[in-house]
């Protein structure tokens, strides 16, 4: 199970080392993967507060080249030596707002993994792609373009996130049978582009407005593993969701 809060644009720097230093405290020895991904200019920061705790360090975004003219870019490598583990990667904010595409998506995946951090493989439809009975035709386009050239030690290595669009920061939560049926469908698409058993590792996160009284229902499902959170990563919520996990396993 992997709890992770994507901050997106939220905090100052001040907010952000108090809350921290307060998860460190109130998240102590949960046993399951817990992550904070703040913005870039927090990270070292908040780095230092993490040491020795049980808390993992993540970022929302890289670039796919190791150094360079790639004015307002930060590099996997960039990241690494803060001591981040896991990046977001193809957020859908990135793809609809910052218009990234699958290719650049499949590259940036590429460099996490050749620095030694996990991406956290962003995918999900829109509301018209849905009510068009689409879902299912974009989640495989958006997976398989990302994990193209992926081989099986690759896989060991990722996370995917199901963010239906339709879903973040609209208080509309997917139903728990809507989400597992599409993070089974996942499941066996990674079985058929790899094996069963690199399929049942990797873990298949939600998001899409997952708050404390609807996180249950959806982590007791068999395919989903856990959640990426967005608003309710910025307070107390946080704490009642891991509460929650820590309950289950
Ligand atoms: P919300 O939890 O605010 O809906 O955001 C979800 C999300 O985009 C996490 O990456």
């Amino acid at each position: 199970m992997i709890l992770a809060g994507n901050w997106k644009m939220n905090k100052t720097n001040e907010q952000a080392k108090f809350f921290v230093n307060k998860l460190v405290q109130d998240l102590a020895g949960m046993g399951f993967q817990i992550v904070l991904c703040p913005p870039f200019v927090f990270l070292s920061d908040i780095a230092e507060i993490l040491k020795g705790s049980n808390l993992h360090l993540g970022a929302q975004n890289c670039y796919y080249e190791k150094s360079g003219a790639f004015t307002g870019e930060i590099s996997p490598l960039m990241l690494k030596e803060l001591g981040v583990k896991y990046v977001i990667i193809g957020h859908s904010e990135r793809r609809h707002i910052f218009g990234e595409t699958d290719e650049m998506i499949n590259k940036k995946i590429k460099a996490v993994l050749n620095s030694g951090m996990k991406p956290i493989i962003c995918i999900g439809e829109t509301k018209e792609e849905r009510e068009k009975g689409l879902t299912f035709c974009v989640v495989e386009s958006q997976l398989r373009q990302a994990l193209f050239g992926l081989n099986r030690d690759d896989i060991d290595q990722i996370v995917i996130a199901y963010e239906p669009v339709w879903a973040i920061g609209t208080g509309i939560v997917a139903k728990p049978n809507q989400a597992q049926e599409v993070h089974k469908f996942i499941r066996e698409l990674l079985e058929q582009l790899y094996d069963q058993e690199s399929a049942q590792k990797v873990p298949i996160l939600y998001g899409g407005s997952i708050k404390p009284d609807n996180f249950f229902g959806l982590m007791v499902q068999p395919d989903i593993d856990g959640g990426l959170v967005g608003g309710a990563s910025l307070d107390d919520q946080f704490i009642e969701l891991a509460k929650i996990i820590s309950g289950l396993i």
